[in-house]
């Protein structure tokens, strides 16, 4: 067993290293909606790990898959011509899922590259069409892309521009009002304008579902102002919201879709960017088009193309996103049973497998710690949860049954319950 208050050498993502350096929790095991610590306790995922094991932990049939897939051939790059089968299966599957005709398919290892990939190409494409003063990004308050180089300039959380600015060209509109997008396009000048990035239902950000109208508001007014429309599909994709990619719940078709996490359910590192054909046409149509002049090492990689091509099928086959469907439902009615608590102020969710318990702001405003002091009391009666901000969030497995929300219950309300009584 790992010694957990020994010193670490591990720098922990978004975590008070002074804290966290002689006390982390050590999972060394999971299976289906469950994980283990290494001292044997038993927990429910209730994030599935962070927004993205969609099919549950231990599937054989991904490791397998992953595992067949290394003794073919476990890597080779994909730059010029090389390609290897799974992801040429794997993008052709994909493309004929998305909601865009004719998508063309650019693969990378997470989110975080694909919204670089994303803006990159965006800021491109009008450089090849003749507007190449069309370089800026817009995103939206609460809005959370990643931490790479522009992920980290278009969050719509002001803690994460530490040290910035990032990149100048850039720009944050409400991410409540679609009106304040128009506003913005017309401040700026729409032929300044390349990109707008928009979370189908903002997560890391707390959980906001968008406001009836919302998305197709914003892609009309994208649309007007010819405007390409992002859909950062990161946590919204492969059965979040019950369907391939999120985005097509609200019946728009966007330009691109960033997608990473559930497409390999978190199995293996693997993302990338669903490209309409008329964006992708001055990349492709001429035989003499100069390159894209970006990708990396492991764009294309085999094995996470395997795997992903495992997850689809776990997906397709059990039906999970139509369980998705239900289990939105069955997630809202478990986290309703909280909404008179004093320590909550708000119950979010009801579009997707997502949800947050939004903490009393008077509470939170005398203790900013309470999110926190709740997932630790909450963790110790058997579940784990996210702390966020001003909220706790929840995003469990697509293959969570009702008697796992009862567990979840059941530990949230020991939890809170203890919190407030201090
Ligand atoms: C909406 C959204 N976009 C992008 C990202 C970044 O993805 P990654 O952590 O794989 O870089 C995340 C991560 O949580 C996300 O929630």
């Amino acid at each position: 067993m790992v010694d957990s208050h020994a010193d670490s050498s591990y720098w922990h993502p978004f975590a008070a290293m002074g804290a966290v350096r002689r006390s982390e929790l050590v999972i060394s095991r999971a299976d289906d909606v469950w994980v283990w610590d290494d001292a044997g306790t038993r927990y429910f995922d209730a994030t599935a790990s962070l927004w993205c094991v969609n099919v549950g932990h231990g599937r054989r049939e991904i490791a397998d898959a992953v595992h067949r897939q290394m003794l073919e051939v476990a890597t080779y790059q994909t730059f010029g011509d090389i390609i290897n089968p799974p992801v040429r299966e794997l993008t052709a599957r994909l493309a004929a899922l998305a909601p865009m005709p004719g998508a063309k398919v650019f693969l990378g290892s997470g989110g975080g590259d694909g919204i670089d990939t994303a803006a990159k190409l965006a800021r491109e494409y009008f450089v090849r069409t003749g507007e190449p003063g069309r370089t800026v990004l817009i995103s939206r308050t609460n809005a959370y892309h990643g931490t790479h180089g522009f992920g980290t300039a278009l969050a719509g959380m002001p803690p994460n521009h530490i040290a910035g600015p990032w990149i100048p060209d850039t720009a944050t509109v409400a991410h409540d009002d679609a009106e304040a997008l128009e506003a913005e396009i017309a401040r700026l000048g729409a032929d300044r304008v390349a990109a707008f990035f928009c979370e189908p239902v903002i997560g890391a950000g707390g959980v906001l579902p968008p406001a009836p109208g919302y998305i197709e508001r914003t892609r009309e007014i994208c649309e007007r102002h010819g405007v390409l429309f992002v859909a950062d599909a990161v946590i919204c994709g492969f059965g979040r919201l019950g369907t391939w990619f999120g985005i097509e719940r609200f019946g728009v078709v966007p330009d691109l879709i960033v997608f990473a996490k559930g497409i390999t359910s978190g199995y293996q590192p693997l993302g990338g960017v669903v490209v309409h054909e008329r964006i992708a046409a001055p990349f492709w149509d001429e035989p003499g088009a100069a390159p894209f002049r970006h990708g990396a090492t492991y764009a294309g990689h085999p094995a996470a193309a395997a795997a992903a091509l495992a997850n689809l099928d776990i997906l397709d086959g059990e039906g999970l996103l139509k369980r998705a469907d239900e289990l939105e439902g069955e997630l809202l009615g478990a986290l309703q049973t909280f909404a008179d608590h004093p320590l909550v102020g708000e119950v979010r969710g009801g579009t997707g497998v997502l949800g947050a318990l939004g903490i009393d702001p008077e509470r939170l405003a005398a203790d900013p710690g309470l999110p926190a002091k709740i997932a630790a009391a909450v963790r110790s009666r058997g579940a784990l949860v996210r702390p966020m901000g001003s909220a706790v969030a929840f995003s469990p497995a697509l293959t969570t049954r009702p008697e796992h929300l009862e567990v979840l219950v059941d530990a949230l309300r020991g939890g809170l319950d203890a919190v407030a009584a201090g």
